[in-house]
């Protein structure tokens, strides 16, 4: 009988996918098992688009930033016909397990594959957003607060020669994690995350303290769904509609810089990272970690530990229930806001 472990990646791409790779079709030939790359996420195991991954399909792939089996946010329960062209292919190209490397979307549709169809499969958690539960840190994380705290250093010395207020939008989805960890490590004058909805009067206030002591410059990180507290929600319908439309966030740090060119006499100008933050090769911090996670996900397949994702807790390679994950953001730390929150103003 064939028993082959298949892989796809799904969702957005985030540096590190390739180590993940690498690592599983390494450590599965340790044991003898062949590894099936299945080709743009589950639309792959769809429409039947797969093939073995060898040694050297793998080979020096570690340092290269997207994925080699390319993805896609697919997902099979919006295809009528899906689950079922899944089985055929499911026994069709031998398979007998399945690593899923994903975000929340694809983690949480690992779910229910596992739940409802029964498929025996295991997560490895990938984001540039850092925000899934079950594990300490996912890799491309590490890469996107280099790439952010890169940009504020360089944010730093034109602002300050300018004497203007910089505002920095970042990614991070529903959560602040890119933000507040570049914010900290690029020295930022106040962040904006999602997790603390913000009042432009304080933002203001704290620009003003600084001005009034000589400090003619500030940082200002944004992080792509922060919003303003109730109390002082100025956005128009349409501006909240085009900010936090579900398929494409951003655009709230121009309007921070526009509130505050109102009501503070310093010009201010608006950088937003974007892609950037998720393109080019991973730091070395996200290659280790996404080639431990990689062995680990084939250990716990050999272990026949499915409906569970791989994940770092401390120093250690854990194993935790889909369950525990799916349907969830993992919040920034609030401790680790609190030490941003001293460095203010
Ligand atoms: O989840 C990773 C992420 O890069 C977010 O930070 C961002 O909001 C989103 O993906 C962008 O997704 P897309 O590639 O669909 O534009």
């Amino acid at each position: 009988m064939d028993n082959y472990i298949g892989i796809l990646t799904g969702g957005g791409d985030c540096p590190g996918l390739n180590a993940v790779i690498r690592a599983v079709v390494r450590r599965a030939m340790q044991e003898k098992i062949a590894i099936m790359g299945i080709f743009s996420g589950w639309r792959g195991l769809i429409d039947g688009n797969i093939k073995p991954l060898t040694r050297y399909s793998v080979a020096g792939i570690q340092y290269k930033g997207g994925t080699i089996l390319g993805t896609s946010r697919c997902n099979p329960f919006d295809d009528p016909e899906g689950l079922q062209k899944i089985r055929d292919n499911w026994k069709k190209y031998g398979l007998s397990s399945l690593i899923v490397v994903g975000g929340n979307g694809t983690l949480s549709c690992s779910m229910r594959m596992w739940k409802h169809e029964g498929y025996p499969l295991v997560g490895v958690p990938k984001t540039i957003d850092n925000d899934i539960m079950g594990t300490d840190y996912t890799f491309g994380f590490d890469t996107a607060v280099s790439i952010a705290t890169d940009a504020i250093d360089r944010l730093h010395t034109t602002a300050e020669a300018n004497h203007r207020v910089m505002i920095v939008e970042v990614m991070g989805r529903h959560t602040g994690w890119i933000a507040t960890q570049a914010g900290i490590a690029g020295g930022a004058d106040i962040i904006l995350i999602p997790e603390k909805p913000f009042r432009i009067s304080e933002v203001c206030d704290l620009l003003r303290k600084r001005k009034a002591v000589g400090r003619n410059f500030s940082i200002v990180v944004v992080a792509e769904d922060a919003r303003p507290h109730p109390d002082e929600d100025y956005l128009t319908a349409e501006q909240r509609d085009r900010v936090y439309n579900e398929e494409h966030l951003g655009g709230i740090g121009a309007i921070v810089g526009r509130w505050i060119e109102d009501r503070v006499s310093l010009s201010s100008r608006v950088t937003v990272l974007g892609y950037i933050q998720r393109g080019g090769s991973p730091t070395a911090f996200d290659r280790v970690l996404a080639t431990r996670l990689g062995v680990h996900a084939v250990e716990m397949v050999l272990r026949g530990e499915f409906g569970r994702m791989a994940g770092m807790r401390g120093v250690d390679m854990v194993s935790v229930p889909l369950e525990e994950v799916a349907d969830k953001a993992k919040p920034v730390n609030e401790e680790l806001y609190r030490i941003a929150e001293i460095f203010f103003g």
